[in-house]
Parts: C-alpha cells; structure tokens; sequence
C-alpha cells in the first residue's frame, strides 16, 4: 500500500480521536491480522508526508499503534518518509518496492489541492502491479486557474504566474485549462482510460451548498470491481452531507455515477 499524502495520522475532534488514512490501513490489518498470518500474508505499507511537523505526528500516532498492537508488527513493514511525493527519493523508494506483475498494490493519492505533478502520476499508473487507486482530484481552485489563464500574460503577477505553473504540472501538457477542467473527465481519460483502467468518479458535495468540492476516482482494471465500486458510490449518493435520505432509489443514483471505461472498452 502506497499513501502518498498521508497526513498526521490522527487528528482531534473535539474530544474524539478521528484516525486519518494510515491509522485506518492499521486498524483494518490488525481485525483481520490473524487470517492475514495463516495464509502467510505480508503487507508493505510506504507512506510520506511532507510537511515535517505533520511528519512527526504521523510517526509517533504510527509508533504508538505498533506499540499496542504488537502483532501486526510480524505482518506489516511500515516505511515512512518525510518529503515531497513527487521528488526522486520517493521515486526511487517506490521503485525497489518488491513488485510483480499480480502483485496487489492500492495507492491512496489525497492532496489538499495540485500538489502532484502528472510526470509522478504517469509513473505510478506505469507501476507493474495489480493496482487500485483511490485519488482526490479537487475541483476548489480550477475556477481560479481558468481566470488567471484567461488573462494577457504580461498582466499577470508573480503568484498567478506559480499558480499557472502548478496547474499546468498537474494537469500535463495534453489536458486543456478550459471550462470542461472542472470535471475530471478529461483528466482521467488521458491519465487512466488510455492505459486500460476504468474509472468511477463520487463527486462529493459542499457541505450544505450546490456544487463539487472534489471528485474521489476510483481506478482499476478490473471491470467486476469497477462495477462494484460503482454500486457502492450510488449507495452513498442517497445521503445528504448531513446524514439524511435523498428521495429517489439506489440505481438511479447509481446510473448518475460518472463511469469512464477504459479507451476501446465498452
Ligand atoms: C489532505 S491531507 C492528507 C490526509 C490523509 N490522507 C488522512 O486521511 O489523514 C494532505 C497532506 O499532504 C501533505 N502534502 C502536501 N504536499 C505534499 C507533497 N508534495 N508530498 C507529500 N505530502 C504532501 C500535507 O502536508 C497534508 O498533510
């Protein structure tokens, strides 16, 4: 399992504890951990961070869950790394990674905004292994890069110009800034529908207002589970960001699902 935004860890809510992405893989591998060791399973678990004191949490929450779950010690080997995902050290860890063609790999991609370049995300999607990647593309900001494209370049200040830039590295040269950006359509055709993947796109809500926050895809090759995740994506559609029903039944929020198949595919 590749985190490539992987947090703190834990974060506080009010009195509770909420367990971000790391300590949810944790958790789920410990309840299901003596199965795991019957059949000689053993999970490799790369997470990086870069902001050095989210890092430093994100090592002591991990540090303290080994410490009272002693058994999964003998099941997971746990590689943490502080620094940018898209550098070459983090390249370099991924790539001596014990991979084969069927191996599973899942990979978590959560950036707060445009912090992975497409040259990185290119490079994942080439990884030999049976993959399923989870990846928040975030919609908050497109609207902005749009303006700032649609303007002369010679009037445009330092920070547009780096906020083009980043925009542009994320997106690759052979994805258009236009309107149509906003969905990730045409995003994730080039990046996965041209490599075989299907895609499954939640367009998750603001809380409380009409529009997209950000649009969590689900990549695979595997039309089975792409359907499933599918079927699961219409299910939760019929919540409210509050928790209450939507009228309407599950397949019609399932057939409303954005469902990209991979190019040549049906
Ligand atoms: C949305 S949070 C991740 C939340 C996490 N998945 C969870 O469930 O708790 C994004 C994290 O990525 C980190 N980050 C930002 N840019 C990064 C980069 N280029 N490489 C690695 N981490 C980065 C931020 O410091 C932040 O902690």
């Amino acid at each position: 399992m590749i985190d490539l935004f992987a947090g703190q860890g834990r974060y506080a809510d009010g009195e509770a504890r909420v367990s971000g992405s790391p300590l949810v893989y944790l958790e789920q591998i410990a309840r299901v951990g003596s199965k795991l060791k019957t059949n000689g399973i053993c999970i490799h678990l790369f997470l990086v961070e870069k902001k050095p004191k989210n890092y430093d949490l994100l090592k002591n929450n991990v540090a303290e869950f080994m410490e009272t779950h002693p058994e999964v010690k003998e099941i997971v080997d746990v590689k943490l790394m502080q620094g940018d995902c898209n550098s070459p050290d983090v390249w370099s860890e991924i790539s001596s990674l014990p991979l084969a063609r069927k191996t599973p790999l899942f990979m978590l991609i959560d950036p707060t905004g445009f912090q992975i370049h497409r040259q990185t995300m290119d490079r994942l999607v080439a990884v030999g292994a049976a993959k399923d990647i989870l990846f928040n593309y975030m919609v908050s900001g497109v609207k902005r890069a749009q303006g700032i494209a649609s303007k002369p370049e010679e009037q445009l200040t330092q920070r547009e110009l780096t906020t083009l830039t980043t925009y542009v590295r994320f997106l690759g040269k052979d994805v258009r800034l236009d309107e149509d950006a906003e969905s990730p359509q045409e995003y994730a055709s080039a990046v996965f529908g041209s490599r075989g993947y299907y895609v499954v796109a939640y367009d998750m809500d603001y809380p409380g207002r009409v529009g997209t926050l950000y649009y969590l895809l689900f990549v695979t090759k595997n039309k089975k589970i792409a359907d499933m995740a599918r079927v699961m994506f219409g299910a939760a559609k019929k919540q409210n960001y509050d928790g209450q029903l939507r009228l309407g039944d599950t397949e019609q929020f399932t057939a409303e699902i954005t469902f990209i198949a991979p190019d040549g595919a049906a």
